[in-house]
């Protein structure tokens, strides 16, 4: 069996989520080639021996450059701050290798558009992590919509909310535009626009109007720790131990847009980091002429259908638990039908389509490569024009 070993850039929340992934995938799936984990680069003050025994890399390294350099590494993996995207990504570019990356895409449309035209030129696999595309109630949410089992589509509803960043939590990465570029905006919109363009086959043409507000102007500047990850208890306790420093709040913390699509159909998108009792709630709602669905990431097993033609008496919307192996796409993978998966299995499932592609075969459900994701941030971005100048955006405005 063909084997690539696997450079990742990066170690918090996404270094654990991708390590776990390459790791299960041979376990899980037959690859059409085998991702070794070869070498894992995290910052010189982090635990990198440390991180790579727990996950099962062979090398730690404090040089990313090193790393991506190493003529052993056959595909880079990228899982900084959004602002250190590009650097590595056009090092592995240039040095002739695939490149995975975490979304957005890029902190700027600048660096997205770079990264998205390098890529063309040097003719390379690419790859972006819009993991949620790999929830198995999602890809079987888009074939259902290929195959025009819902018709024309004509209503798209997307929102992605979370509560984690209240006023405790301290200053970290995600609240400063020059490390993360924006701040729900890039973190959850980028996902909805992703999924939602996937899902539903739909193209931005205009933006008609949208907000971007930051609810939490000032945060206390941390004291030791990181600042890493989203997890709500250990960001308060780290706000706790801070001391009376505070630091301007740079990104938005909310962010809402509507939109008319190239093919006539309206849509809504909404991104919270502080929408009270919502964990990681990244929904979508799609009506279409002959029926409709709806997703949320918090019941991610389940997928809600409503076929409108059924006799009119009987009607109403259905909730298929999207576990059967040969129905629902990568659940074969996994366990039987009504043993659910997680959060997780939608990166062993990345991972999967990554390696079958390099492999020369063809992902289960299509992965979005730089250009895909370069798309995604233009829309980002004439959602980020059309609330700074309150007018309507033309997506042609924006590239
Ligand atoms: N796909 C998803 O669902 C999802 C979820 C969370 C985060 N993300 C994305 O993943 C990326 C990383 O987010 P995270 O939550 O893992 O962040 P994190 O803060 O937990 O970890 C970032 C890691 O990057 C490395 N790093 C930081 N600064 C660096 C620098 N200057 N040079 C080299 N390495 C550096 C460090 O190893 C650090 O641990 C972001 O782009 C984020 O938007 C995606």
């Amino acid at each position: 069996m063909a084997e690539i070993n696997v450079g990742l850039i990066g170690q918090g929340f996404m270094g654990r989520s991708h390590s776990n992934a390459w790791g299960q995938v041979n376990r899980y799936c037959n690859p059409a080639i085998n991702p070794v984990m070869h070498t894992v680069a995290g910052l010189p003050g982090e635990d990198v021996e440390g991180f790579a025994k727990r996950w099962g890399w062979q090398n730690p390294s404090t040089d990313w450059k090193a790393t991506i350099a190493n003529p052993e590494i056959g595909l880079v993996d990228i899982v900084t701050p959004n602002f250190m995207h590009m650097p590595p990504a056009v090092a592995a570019l240039e040095a002739g290798k695939p490149v995975a990356c975490e979304k957005p895409i890029a902190g700027t449309l600048s660096d997205a558009r770079q990264m998205a035209k390098l890529a063309e030129e040097k003719g390379l696999p690419t790859f972006v992590w819009f993991n949620y595309r790999r929830a198995p109630a999602v890809a079987f949410a888009h074939k259902l919509i290929k195959s025009g089992e819902l018709g024309r589509i004509l209503h798209v509803r997307a929102r992605y909310l979370q509560d984690w960043a209240g006023e405790d939590v301290p200053m970290a990465w995600r609240f400063k535009k020059e490390l993360a570029g924006s701040g729900a905006h890039g973190d959850l919109n980028a996902h909805i626009v992703d999924i939602t363009r996937f899902v539903a086959g739909v193209e931005v043409e205009e933006i008609c109007g949208a907000y971007a507000e930051t609810l939490v102007k000032q945060r206390k500047v941390l004291i030791g720790g990181t600042g890493a990850g989203i997890s709500q208890d250990e960001l308060i306790k780290a706000g706790a131990n801070s001391g009376d420093t505070y630091e301007d709040v740079t990104v938005d913390d909310t962010v809402a847009f509507l939109v008319r699509y190239t093919n006539g159909a309206v849509g809504t998108y909404e991104a919270a980091r502080q929408a009270t009792g919502h964990k990681n709630d990244n929904t979508f709602e799609i009506n279409g002429t002959k029926g409709s669905i709806r997703f949320s990431f918090e019941r991610m097993n389940e997928l809600e259908y409503y076929d409108a033609r059924l006799p009119q008496g009987v009607q109403g919307w259905s909730t298929i638990l999207c576990t059967n192996a040969s129905s629902h796409p990568y659940v074969a993978n996994y366990w039987p039908d009504g043993h659910l998966i997680g959060y997780e299995h939608c990166f062993i499932s990345q991972a999967l389509d990554i390696c079958n592609v390099l492999g020369g075969k063809e992902a289960v459900v299509p992965l979005p490569s730089f250009n895909d994701a370069y798309q995604t941030q233009r829309v980002l971005e004439a959602a980020l024009l059309a609330a700074s100048e309150k007018r309507f955006v033309k997506m042609e405005e924006v590239y």
